[in-house]
């Protein structure tokens, strides 16, 4: 299925609803988009592709319109495979397209598929004429990968901005966010951005800067994954700039293991005294919250607090994999609070500690550190330190 996105522009992308995990960890609940667009002029542009099972799709989108041994230009925002793994199968019929990307890309393609068209590198807002369209490329390092560019059609105002502005989300042939229930395009996008870009937050912002700062009209802003933006394309800018702000929120987030509920009994008691103390709260047990939107709430809390039982002597297994993803991800620097449980050695805390210590990040006092069940004692000791918290977020 095809749809014309303005005169002589055509959404050719394909929906995946078979995919479970994106990169092999994050929940696709509600499927995935491979947004590709062609542009039919004196010549025919490609802008991006699919991931490789998708290709037939896309050619048989592509063959409701032009012919796709008639493609010149295929346009590579990005090199990875979501975007880029249908091209070996795509270079056997569109055999005299020349593909067009950042230099940066170019090695990139060479060891992923090295297929045997023509390649132009293109510089940094340098122009490529269709006829009576017109191509600008706009270098976006980082965004997400170090090879990336925007694509702007420069008479229709339309930016094809990849990954960036992009959200999880089938689009079931509503491809327009006049057309879709723009709450779920909230919270998945918001979702896609905490697993996808959290790491890249800052190039987030001076993406959106350089663009700001090109001056040029956007009627239309035309993603890789998700709805394109018509009604309102600058409702997902604000979204983007309001998700990678700098800005600590004022609040705290618990996340935890548990395997008998003894830390989570902790978790819970912590919760409770801060909202006694009017601090917003929100708790993820981390063997059941969906690591994406642990991610989410976690990113911009005021302050963390990581809860572990003692697992092997060391902690929980998914507690340490959440601390490996804090790093991954680049979370900001921010006080961090810790409890746990242990049942005979220990261990579990004091090994977090020096993991948490190693980030350079402060870690709040007093630590919780309980054998089996909390005593009076270490039940005062949540007390205090909720208090700790709740001044520190003042
Ligand atoms: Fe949708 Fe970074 O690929």
């Amino acid at each position: 299925m095809h749809r014309e996105i303005a005169k002589g522009v055509y959404y050719v992308g394909v929906d995946d609803h078979h995919t479970e995990l994106f990169e092999g960890l994050w929940e696709l609940p509600f499927g995935v988009s491979y947004n590709s667009y062609l542009i039919v002029d004196e010549k025919i542009a490609l802008i991006e592709g699919v991931k490789d099972p998708w290709v037939d799709e896309l050619l048989d989108n592509i063959r409701e319109i032009v012919d796709p041994a008639k493609i010149d230009y295929i346009v590579m925002n990005h090199m990875e495979p979501d975007h880029t793994s249908a091209l070996p199968d795509l270079a056997k019929i569109a055999k005299n397209a020349t593909m067009v990307y950042t230099a940066k890309a170019a090695p990139m393609q060479k060891s992923f598929y090295d297929v045997p068209l023509k390649e132009k590198i293109v510089e940094d807002l340098e122009e490529l004429s269709l006829g009576e369209k017109t191509l600008k490329f706009v270098h976006a390092q980082f965004l997400h990968w170090p090879e990336t560019m925007l694509t702007y059609l420069v008479e229709d105002e339309i930016v094809f901005s990849c990954d960036a502005f992009g959200s999880f989300g089938a689009l079931n042939g509503k491809i327009f966010d006049d057309e879709i229930d723009m709450g779920m395009v909230e919270s998945e996008s918001r979702r896609y951005v905490s697993a996808i870009i959290t790491s890249y937050l800052k190039f987030v912002q001076r993406g959106i800067a350089k663009v700001q700062d090109l001056g040029i009209g956007i009627r239309m802003i035309a993603p890789s994954h998700g709805p394109i933006y018509r009604k309102d394309p600058m409702w997902i800018v604000k979204k983007y700039l309001e998700w990678s702000s700098p800005e600590l929120e004022k609040n705290a987030v618990i996340v935890y293991g548990t395997m008998y509920g003894m830390t989570h009994r902790l978790a819970v008691n912590l919760k409770k005294e801060l909202m006694n103390l009017g601090v917003e709260v929100k708790l993820h047990n981390l063997s059941y919250s969906e690591l994406s939107k642990v991610i989410t709430d976690t990113m911009r809390a005021g302050i963390l607090v990581i809860g572990t039982p003692t697992y092997d002597a060391f902690p929980f297994p998914k507690v340490w994999s959440f601390v490996n993803e804090m790093q991954g991800k680049r979370f900001m620097k921010r006080p961090i609070a810790l409890f746990g449980t242990f049942g005979w050695g220990g261990g579990g805390v004091f090994k977090l500690r020096k993991m948490i210590e190693a980030m350079k990040c402060e870690v709040l006092e007093p630590v919780v550190r309980v054998r089996g069940r909390p005593n009076e004692q270490e039940i005062e000791d949540c007390k205090k330190l909720a208090k700790v918290i709740a001044d520190r977020l003042k």
